[in-house]
């Protein structure tokens, strides 16, 4: 059953709906934003996401009777709706920062069902099953890959746009979780209710296993027409103005930077912010660090995802802080993944600062359930400044019994990426065009917005006081330390944007052995301890490197 409750032929379906604003402080050519709000849905794929599908451990009785716990497929979806082309086709996408293309699929997919293969009340539907299952269905053979309602997210006909151009160029992209689109690039029209954005590109996919669209807003080095580094082998690799490119390409925005606002656990719709940052949502100051580039010695020249430095970690009980460590170590930031990955010897100090235990047949860590109003707080320093997390926001109810599961899962490298899980607490704007995140602790319930429009700096963001750009992956986390005492005065920092090329320590963990050419980028997790889909990325770079 699908439990994913949109219905194509609603109009009331919105699952995301735009607001496009400009600063009213100045007149005609001034400087604006422009807001989507998305649907939050969590799920192990996006077919079965829902938003009542809170993130929770699911409990498995096996057959001799032991237990089994499933964390693998905690995914987190968020989906808009974009209207395309001249009249316009609504469609529905997912908006992802863990990579960069926008891509529809046409109704021509072969995986797309036919509507007799989808209407489970038709007569002959039992007729349809046997052709399709022994694959003689006449005029196609694609009917028997039919496994896809494509009507349900829409599909985009660009035959029938008349502001469509095709740029006659192959795409094709595959994703952390396994599914796969391919299709060829063109040029149309999104409309977003006041505003119209020409000349977008969108890759019309003629064929794809993934029931829903991508609106990929991440870094153009993580493009599919891109593959890093130039050599003689990777013909023509090259980088295009993506979505949030053409905005400020097109004067909507003044500079490639938007703010994430997740909103609170439990709340069904978050929103993003392209070119503002709405001062209402946070509270406290924003912070700013750079965005590390770990694949430079790869020969990567600038950052191809979220990653940033973690100087610390504590935890607050009651009124009691304790830091764990301030040990350094790379995150990634992703909105796609909604647990916590954290090296194993973090883990292990966080478990014993909150009674968590190590159960090596579950693969998780399990403590008592905290009550729901527990205060004790996981505290992340970025240096100098500290995003402080919801312990009861990391448990996983396991449905019975009054033990949870904890939602921090050990690695066995020291790599960290910091999920959803995390995300909520903090407002994050992402500045694409400076390479830097600027942080601060999320607020809830704004009864007002207060936006203001990034044009060169983000406004209202300073460096963080306290960011050191010196630490290696190779370090171990090591216990002691205070990310409690504010370091305001620490002299060894400059300004944000000149600390793009920190983070230099080689990357061993998120570039090792898969042989795979296809280029692949994250979409999300797809339930994997770290994103493989990088390792494909990396190592097919690597191989047109040294081959
Ligand atoms: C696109 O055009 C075809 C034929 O011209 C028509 O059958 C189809 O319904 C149209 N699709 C949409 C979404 O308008
Ligand atoms: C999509 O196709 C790819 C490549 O054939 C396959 O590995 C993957 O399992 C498929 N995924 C789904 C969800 O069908
Ligand atoms: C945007 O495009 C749509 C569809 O072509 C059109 O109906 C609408 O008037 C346009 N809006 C603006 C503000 O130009
Ligand atoms: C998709 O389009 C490409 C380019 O036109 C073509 O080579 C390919 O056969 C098409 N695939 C399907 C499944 O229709
Ligand atoms: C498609 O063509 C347009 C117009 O030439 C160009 O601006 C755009 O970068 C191209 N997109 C891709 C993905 O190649
Ligand atoms: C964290 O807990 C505090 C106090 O209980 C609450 O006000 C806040 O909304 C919580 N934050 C999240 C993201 O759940
Ligand atoms: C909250 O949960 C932690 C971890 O289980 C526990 O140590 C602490 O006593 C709880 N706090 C309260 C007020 O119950
Ligand atoms: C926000 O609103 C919700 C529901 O109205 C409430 O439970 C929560 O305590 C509020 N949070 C804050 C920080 O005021």
């Amino acid at each position: 059953m699908k439990l994913f409750p949109i219905a194509v032929a609603s109009a009331a379906f919105l699952s995301g709906h735009l607001t496009v604003a400009a600063d009213d402080t100045d007149d005609t050519d001034s400087a604006s934003y422009l807001r989507f709000s998305f649907d939050k849905l969590y799920g192990s794929s996006y077919e079965t996401a829902s938003k009542r599908n809170k993130p929770r451990a699911l409990l498995y009785k096996r057959a001799d009777g032991t237990e089994e716990i499933d964390l693998t497929n905690q995914q987190s979806f968020y989906s808009v709706q974009l209207e395309i082309g001249t009249p316009s086709q609504e469609v529905v996408v997912l908006l992802d920062t863990g990579s960069s293309d926008l891509w529809v699929s046409s109704p021509d997919n072969p995986y797309c069902m036919s509507d007799s293969d989808m209407d489970d009340n038709s007569p002959f539907g039992w007729l349809t099953e046997s052709v399709t299952a022994s694959g003689t269905a006449t005029g196609s053979s694609s009917t028997s890959v039919a496994t896809i309602d494509c009507s349900k997210y829409g599909t985009f006909d660009p035959s029938n746009s008349s502001t469509f151009s095709s740029n006659n160029t192959a795409f094709s992209i595959s994703y952390g979780d396994g599914t796969y689109a391919s299709g060829t690039w063109g040029t149309d029209k999104l409309n977003l209710g006041d505003l119209n954005v020409s000349d977008v590109s969108i890759a019309v996919a003629n064929s794809s296993n993934s029931t829903v669209g991508v609106m990929g807003i991440g870094l153009a080095g993580l493009e599919s027409t891109y593959s890093g580094v130039s050599t003689s082998t990777t013909t023509q690799s090259y980088q295009y103005a993506n979505f949030p490119i053409v905005l400020k390409n097109e004067g909507i925005i003044k500079k490639n930077a938007y703010s994430l606002f997740l909103n609170d656990a439990n709340a069904d719709s978050g929103s993003i912010l392209f070119g503002g940052v709405d001062h209402s949502k946070y509270s406290g100051q924003l912070y700013t660090i750079p965005i590390l580039n770990l694949y430079k010695s790869k020969g990567i020249s600038t950052p191809l995802e979220f990653d940033v430095t973690v100087q610390g970690v504590g935890v607050s009980v009651g009124n009691k802080q304790s830091t764990l460590t301030t040990s350094q170590m790379p995150a990634l930031l992703d909105s796609g993944t909604t647990l916590t990955y954290l090296p194993y010897s973090l883990t292990e100090l966080i478990a014993g600062s909150i009674g968590a235990q190590y159960s090596s047949r579950l693969g998780y860590y399990y403590m008592p359930c905290p009550s729901s109003n527990n205060d004790t707080q996981i505290v992340f320093n970025f240096g100098g400044f500290n995003i402080a997390t919801n312990l009861t926001n990391y448990i996983l109810s396991s449905g019975s019994s009054g033990t949870c599961i904890l939602g921090m899962i050990p690695q066995s490298d020291d790599s960290a990426i910091l999920g959803d899980m995390f995300l909520i607490h903090a407002y994050v704007v992402y500045d694409l065009e400076s390479y830097e995140i600027s942080m601060a602790q999320a607020r809830f319930n704004a009864t007002s917005d207060d936006i203001e429009a990034i044009t060169s700096t983000v406004p209202g963001a300073t460096p963080a006081p306290g960011y050191s750009s010196t630490w290696s992956t190779t370090q171990s986390v090591t216990s002691g330390g205070n990310i409690f005492t504010v370091k305001s005065g620490s002299t060894s920092t400059t300004t944000g944007s000149s600390q793009r090329s920190s983070g230099s320590a080689t990357s061993s963990s998120k570039s090792t052995s898969a042989s795979s050419t296809t280029t692949s980028v994250k979409k999300n997790d797809g339930g994997k301890l770290v994103p493989t889909s990088l390792f494909v990325l990396f190592s097919s770079i690597l191989s047109s490197l040294f081959t």
